[in-house]
Parts: C-alpha cells; structure tokens; sequence
C-alpha cells in the first residue's frame, strides 16, 4: 500500500452547495438503518431484550429463568454462567456477562431471545435476579475527587504548570475567583443505538462475525471486538449505512454491541436483533460527567492576564477511566506568562463516562468564558476588548505559531452582524414589558485533528467515472456528500461522475467519525489515492484500473499549532416573575479553514450552537446518589432544545483555506458550534439580569431573587 505526500487540492465542487446525496433515501424512509436491516440475512432475526442491574455495586446470587423460558415466543436465556466467553476482559465496560461482579446500576446481567420482540421484553420482565448489594459511591463531590488520572485527551499530561502561578496571582491588580460547574449530560442522538448481528462459517472453516451496527466507525467496532472474541479483525464485517447521529456516543462500541455478539454466538447462525430504549440508552451508551472547574484569573487593571489557574473535578468509573480534558482549551486559549492546569476525578460505582460533543472543551470553555466576562466586569472593560489584550502571538501551551487563529475577526465581523454595542457592559439596566434583555459573548476553539492510518481506494468505472472507497461512517453530518465533493476535485471531475462507497468494513480502514476528525482523515486519503491514481494511470478510462493510497503528513504538527475558533453572540430574556429565560438570537462566526459544502456546513454549525444552548438551559441528568441510578430517562424529564425553543439561530465563516492542515484546506467543524455558547448565554443572562448564574443548566429558580 502506497503512502504519498498530497498536493494541496484546487478547488471546484468544494465551496460550492451540493445537496446530500443520500437525502432522498433519507426523507422518503428507503434508507434501512441498523435496526431496519432485512434484506440480506441469513434468516429472519431473533429479538433481544437486555436484563440489567438493580443495585449499584453487589454481585449476582441466582439468575431465575423458568418463568421467562416458559413465556411463548422466549428461545433463550443467557447469564454470566451461560453466556458465551470472551477471550479478552481487559475492558471492564464490555467485559459484560463473564462473572457475577456488578459495577453499576442498569450493567446488563441477562439477556432473553425470542421470536418477537414483545416477547423478548416479557420474558426480560419474567427473568428473577437475586443481586446482593454491597456498598457504593455514585456521587460526585469536590471532597472524593482526588484521584489524578493517567492521562487526559488528546494529551498525556493531566496537570500543566508555566510559570510561578501563585506568586502572580499575588500580585495581580484584579482577581478573579470562581467555581462553575456543569451538569450530566447524555448524549440522545435521533437514532438509539442498535446492532443485528450474525455469526457464520467462512470457505475455509473459520468463524466469521457480520453486523449492522450504529455507530461512527465501522473499523473501530471490528477492531475492539476481534480480541475479545479471538477473531481476526478480517473475520469481522461491520456495515453502518445510515446512522441517525451519534454525539460521540456511538464513537466506541458499548456493552450492548457485546451482548448482541454473544448471544448472536448461540442461535446457530440465525441474526439477532437489538434495538436499545431511549431509556437504556441513560444507562448504557455512555454520557458527559459533570465537571466543577475551579478558576482563578489574575490580571493588571488594563485587563491584560498574568495568571491562568484551572483546576478540575469530574468523575470516572471504576469499572474503566476515562478523564474527560476539560482545561484543555485553557492551556492554549490566552496569553499569560503563568498557568496552571489540572484533572481529578471521583471514581464511582457508575457506567463509564465517554465522548459527548466537544467533550473537554465544551465544559472547559463555558467555566473560561464566564470567567473571562467577569473578569471584564471587573477590569470595566468590554467583554470583546479583554479578549484583544489576551490574544497570544503564539499557542501559549506549545508556543507554535497557529496556522491560522483570526479569532478577533471573528468577533469583529460577529460584531457587526449581530448589532453588539461596545464598552462596559451594564448587567440589569434593560427590560422590555416583563423580560430583563441582555445580550452576551464567549469564544470558541476546538483542536484540528486528523488521525494517522486512513486508506482509500479509487477505481475507474469507466467513461469517466470511479468508485471511490473507504471504510468511514455518515452519521448524518453529510459526509458522504462532502467526500464525493472531494474526490471529484481530486479526481477533476464533476461530483455525479463519483461512486462513493462508505460504511463497510470491507472497505480500506477508515478512523473514526468522532474528534471532528473525519472530513479532514478520510478526505485526505481519497486525495492521496486520487492522486495515486492519476500518477498510475493518467487519464485512462479503462474500466478496473484502480490505486490505493494513504497520505502522509509533513513535518507541519512540529511547525504550527491547528485550531479552529470562533465568536458565539447571544441575546437573552429573562422573564422577571418567573425566571424563564428564552433566546431569541444566537451567532456563531468561525474560522474553520475551508468550509467543503457550506449547506452541510451550516447544519453543522447550527446544530452545534442549539446543542450548546440547550446545554445552557435544559440538558441535565440527575443521578439519585442513593440508588446510584439516573432519574431522567426520556425526553420529557430530559429535554432538548426543540424547534420551539429556537428563536433564531445563524452561523457565518471567514474565508480561509490555509491548505497547510490538509490538502483541502479544512480543518472539522463538528464540535466547535458547541464550544462557549454556553457561556454566552450565561453571560447574556447576567448582562440581562445582574445575576451571574456559574452552573448549567440555567434553570429559571436561579433566577429569582
Ligand atoms: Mo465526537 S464526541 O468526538 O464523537
């Protein structure tokens, strides 16, 4: 396999409107997702129900099954002492069934087959668990965490420290000092996760594994089950066609995508299906931890920062780490000769946190944002021009020059469009008939990134057309569309003379939809096979000829830091006697790089400011420490932001197409509409109320004097 260095990409169909490609499959219900599959199995699938865990932390006594195999319609029942084993049970979220230990309440302990899946669900209702409770801890509190982790993402480090912070914080003219905090999140894509899943025999003998999954990366399912089921990788197949978004949730394969397997293993060949409940999905799909950043600001009385301190509190589980980076951001957003950064976590009977839109950076920069507009109340100075003074001349945490940052342009033209007024803000002076009205700022970054190991492959189909393959997902992002937009510019072509086949583990490696990653990794190896192509053949339209290639990277991650920014205005009322707040206006202006398809782009950006502010006024999941379980469960004690609590919502770019980063120039745009939009809102509503408000969501009792 070929590893080329790409020639930046001129551009033709990129920056141009294509609509979606698959948008017609989607409107009209003929796009079959995971748990739609019909056609093409090896036999009409049994249901699957999960039986999980009432108690938080204990262990497995009995498993009772005879009322549930004597249901009509029940096939099976599987325990820890039935199921099939795993040959790997080093991860403790998926280890599932393999012993009788409990780790969290809502962990799965039974499965039920059956014919249909009403039947599987009674049966799960019938099956009698005697589970004996031992003593746990599901709460976290700034008292229990204290444990340092061992890494945090995407850096090794977990504490940074520049500089005699403490002595600058000393000496600093103005002070500011403050704990925020955000709440549980958990990620509630449109699609719930599902998985149907066969097993079979390959020509020479050997196991073989296929399945639908939803999920963001097809080769990362395949990868992370192989060892535990003592497959090869190539033994497994996953497909993910359409997939109805993920957040993040779908970016690792969860405990259902084992159980599914597992008892896929024990019906002789015949396809299991699973489709996970809103309701499971709070106990299984993972979530964002909440987080407690404590801040401390020190600055002269001009505004201009000395000291940065951002100490975090968020929690694990035991069951297996993971650190959310939450002062990431911190570490590289402002200038200041002296900060210091660092994680601990409560380790808890609890499932496993995991990836949630812009996790680290999303409850990072709403502590940052906030600090940074009281700091502005405090220095009397507008909120826009403290953020001039601190504008590094390089990244503050590797000291690289960025690529590009431009975040004061994006503040500038934000500005402009939005109708901001400058100068001090004064919080309270506003009212319009019964609602305070203030209006709000915060900054955006989100890192670029673009993993190593893509492959893609490019044949011709003949007078002029190619299929173009990579093993990478759609998870309702668009793409598909924009890798087609990419290969025809590589290719010089026009978009519809592309085939573009995607979602198959058949297909070359391909990393995963997740880390704003996707367009950039995949995109440039379609270029490096595109280009492969052409130095292999030319312009031959001989049908079959075909290359594949995987691109190499420069020595440019040692010359320049790569992030993306952005400027997020909001205006915020809040009604007087009831404390509700309503955002009637919210604008987001970026700087991306090259934005590959601006109507994809747009939903993008979009989405991503409304699932900030939905952050911002609704999204919490409460954990009952005494049960150890979560007590909202669907989207009615769970809400997000819906078209009614949307009043407007506009998005714009700067035009930049540094093709440094990539050869098309892009940088991801997945994450960053969620970054400190937040804090814009919350700074909104203090300038609309004088009511500085550090926690989300920002419910309504908050703001009642
Ligand atoms: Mo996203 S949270 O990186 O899948």
């Amino acid at each position: 396999m070929t590893q080329i260095h790409t020639e930046p990409l001129a551009a033709r169909s990129m920056g141009t409107v294509l609509d979606r490609v698959d948008g017609a499959e989607k409107v009209t219900g003929a796009a079959a997702y995971a748990a739609d599959q019909h056609g093409g199995l090896p036999g009409r699938p049994l249901s699957l129900w999960l039986v999980q865990s009432t108690v938080a932390r204990g262990r497995v006594l009995a498993v009772d099954a005879a009322a549930a195999l004597d249901h009509p319609g029940v096939v099976a029942v599987l325990d820890h002492t039935s199921a099939p084993r795993l040959e790997d049970t080093s991860n403790g979220e998926l280890a599932i069934l393999q012993d009788d230990r409990i780790g969290f309440r809502g962990q799965i302990l039974a499965l039920v087959l059956a014919e249909t899946v009403e039947a599987a669900r009674e049966g799960a209702r019938l099956v009698r668990i005697a589970e004996e409770a031992a003593p746990f801890e599901a709460e976290l509190r700034e008292e229990n965490a204290t444990y340092r982790p061992d890494k945090v993402n995407p850096a090794k480090d977990t504490d940074t420290e520049t500089g005699d912070v403490d002595g600058a914080l000393a000496g600093a003219e103005v002070v500011v000092e403050a704990t925020y905090r955000t709440a549980y999140e958990h990620n509630n894509p449109l699609e719930p996760h599902a998985t149907t899943a066969w097993w079979g025999r390959a020509d020479d003998g050997a196991e073989t594994l296929t399945m639908f999954d939803s999920t963001q990366g097809v080769h990362g399912v395949a990868t992370a089950l192989a060892p535990m089921l003592g497959l090869d990788k190539e033994r497994i197949r996953v497909l993910a066609p359409y997939v109805g978004g993920g957040f993040g949730s779908k970016g690792e394969a969860h405990a259902h995508v084992v159980a599914t397997v597992l008892a896929a293993r024990t019906t002789g060949g015949r396809p299991v299906r699973l489709a996970v409940t809103r309701q499971q999905m709070f106990d299984l799909t993972g979530y964002r931890t909440a987080t407690i950043s404590h801040f401390r600001l020190g600055a002269r009385a001009d505004g201009t920062l000395t000291a940065i301190e951002h100490r975090v509190q968020e929690q694990t589980s035991r069951l297996r780490e993971f650190a959310e980076q939450t002062a990431s951001p911190t570490r590289m957003m402002y200038a200041a000769p002296h900060r210091r950064t660092s994680h601990r976590l409560a380790v808890l009977d609890v499932a496993v946190p995991s990836w949630m839109r812009a996790p680290g950076e999303m409850p990072g920069m709403f502590a940052h944002e906030v600090a940074m507009d009281e700091l502005a109340g405090a220095c009397g100075l507008d909120p826009i021009e403290l953020r001039r003074r601190n504008e590094p001349g390089t990244d503050p945490a590797t000291g690289l020059p960025f690529d590009t940052r431009r975040l004061m342009e994006c503040f500038d033209r934000g500005a402009r469009r939005f109708g901001w007024t400058a100068g001090r803000r004064r919080p309270g002076t506003t009212r319009d008939g019964e609602w305070w009205v203030g209006t709000g700022v915060a900054a955006a970054t989100y890192p670029a990134m673009r993993q190593p190991g893509n492959v893609a492959r490019v044949e011709s189909l003949g007078e002029g057309h190619y299929a173009v393959s990579i093993g990478s997902v759609d998870i309702g992002t668009g793409a598909r569309t924009v890798l087609t937009q990419i290969a025809a510019d590589a290719l010089q072509v026009a978009p519809d003379c592309i085939d573009l086949r995607i979602a198959d583990t058949a297909l070359p490696m391909a990393t995963v939809a997740g880390g704003s990653s996707g367009t950039s990794s995949w995109g440039s190896a379609i270029v490096a096979a595109a280009q492969q192509f052409r130095a292999d053949h030319g312009h031959q339209a001989e049908a079959g000829l075909h290359s594949e290639a995987s691109a190499l990277r420069g020595d440019e991650v040692e010359r320049f830091s790569f992030h993306s920014f952005g400027a997020v205005f909001t205006e915020v009322r809040v009604h007087r006697y009831t404390g509700e707040l309503r955002v009637p206006r919210l604008l987001g202006v970026y700087n991306v790089g090259r934005v590959i398809n601006p109507k994809t782009a747009r939903s993008q950006f979009l989405g991503g400011l409304i699932m900030g502010m939905s952050a911002a006024l609704f999204e919490e999941s409460v954990r009952d420490p005494r049960f150890g379980h979560i007590v909202t469960r669907d989207l009615a004690t769970y809400h997000v932001a819906s078209h009614a609590d949307v009043r407007g919502v506009e998005a714009e770019w700067l035009e930049d197409e540094t093709p440094i980063f990539t050869p098309m120039g892009s940088r991801g745009i997945g994450e960053i509409g969620i970054v400190g939009t937040a804090a814009a809102v919350a700074n909104a509503a203090y300038d609309a109320t004088g009511i500085r408000v550090r926690e989300i969501p920002l419910t309504a009792d908050r703001f009642l004097r």
